[in-house]
């Protein structure tokens, strides 16, 4: 009794689909394994060889565990999405939820407390030091997280909170609070965050504030009495009363 041709046909078929779909995700993971490994090199000066950075560094470690439970995330293995994250975290120190999306080259220096949420969206070339927050500030539902543009640098403990963007080419100061959408090439700092620079210009916020057409506050309390004065007299027909007596 022979195999049918067309059971030998799927046979020979699937291991060889299933080889490549191996082999060219083989590629994917080893191209943007030696390209991180580059923007490593390029961005961190006590980074000494690409060994190091490969055994050595959580983030390394965290971006590539979090690409495999991207994966069952979009795939709709929930469960093993989590499971996968929350190992990343215990063992990097490092909280990325499955569901965020993260762009290429992405740098994690030291790493230790750094979450990024669900909504997240992280693009090419950014720079994470350790402590950053890409959160939510509880009040929104939905797109709850911050989505980072491309060549962005977030300083360490630096909490970046609702879903507004972090625009292309900017920088977020360590330990700064970002509540409000930041502009492309922007910095920002402080606590809430506020922008002092774009495209490495002082922000001049007193040059923008009219400083000889001031109101006199005197005059614009006189002027609201005023006003109020008038319309009482006009509730109680007081003029009306005045008028006709004067006639
Ligand atoms: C913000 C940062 C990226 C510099 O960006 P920049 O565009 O070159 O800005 P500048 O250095 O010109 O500083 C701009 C202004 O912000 C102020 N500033 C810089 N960093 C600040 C911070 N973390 N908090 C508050 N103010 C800060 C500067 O004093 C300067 O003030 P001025 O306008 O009164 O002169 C850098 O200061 C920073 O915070 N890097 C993070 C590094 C880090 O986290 N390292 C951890 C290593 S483990």
């Amino acid at each position: 009794m022979g195999v049918e041709p067309r059971t030998c046909r799927l046979l020979w078929d699937r291991p060889q689909g299933a080889f490549s779909f191996y082999w060219e995700g083989c590629i994917i993971v080893f191209k943007d394994l030696r390209e991180t490994i580059a923007a490593y090199k390029a961005r961190d000066p006590a980074a000494r060889s690409s060994l190091e950075i490969f055994f050595l560094y959580p983030g390394v470690r965290a971006v590539r565990r979090h690409r495999r439970a991207h994966w069952c995330w979009e795939h709709n293995l929930k469960f093993l999405a989590r499971f996968i994250s929350q190992r990343t975290r215990r063992i990097t120190g490092i909280e990325i939820h499955p569901g965020a999306k993260i762009g290429r080259r992405l740098v994690i220096d030291h790493g230790m407390g750094i979450v990024i949420g669900e909504t997240a969206e992280i693009g090419d070339d950014v720079l994470l030091y350790q402590g950053v927050t890409l959160g939510g500030t509880g009040k929104d539902k939905g797109k709850r997280h911050p989505t980072i543009g491309d060549n962005v640098l977030i300083g360490s403990g630096a909490k970046v909170l609702g879903p507004f963007t972090v625009g292309a080419g900017s920088r977020v100061a360590a330990g700064a609070v970002v509540l409000e959408e930041v502009p492309p090439d922007a910095t920002a700092v402080g606590v809430p965050a506020r922008v002092v620079r774009i495209a490495g210009q002082k922000v001049d916020y007193a040059s923008e504030v009219d400083q000889i057409h001031v109101p006199d506050p005197v005059e614009t309390e006189i002027n609201g009495l005023r006003r109020e004065l008038e319309a009482l007299k006009r509730h109680l027909g007081v003029e009306t009363a005045l008028e006709e007596e004067e006639q």
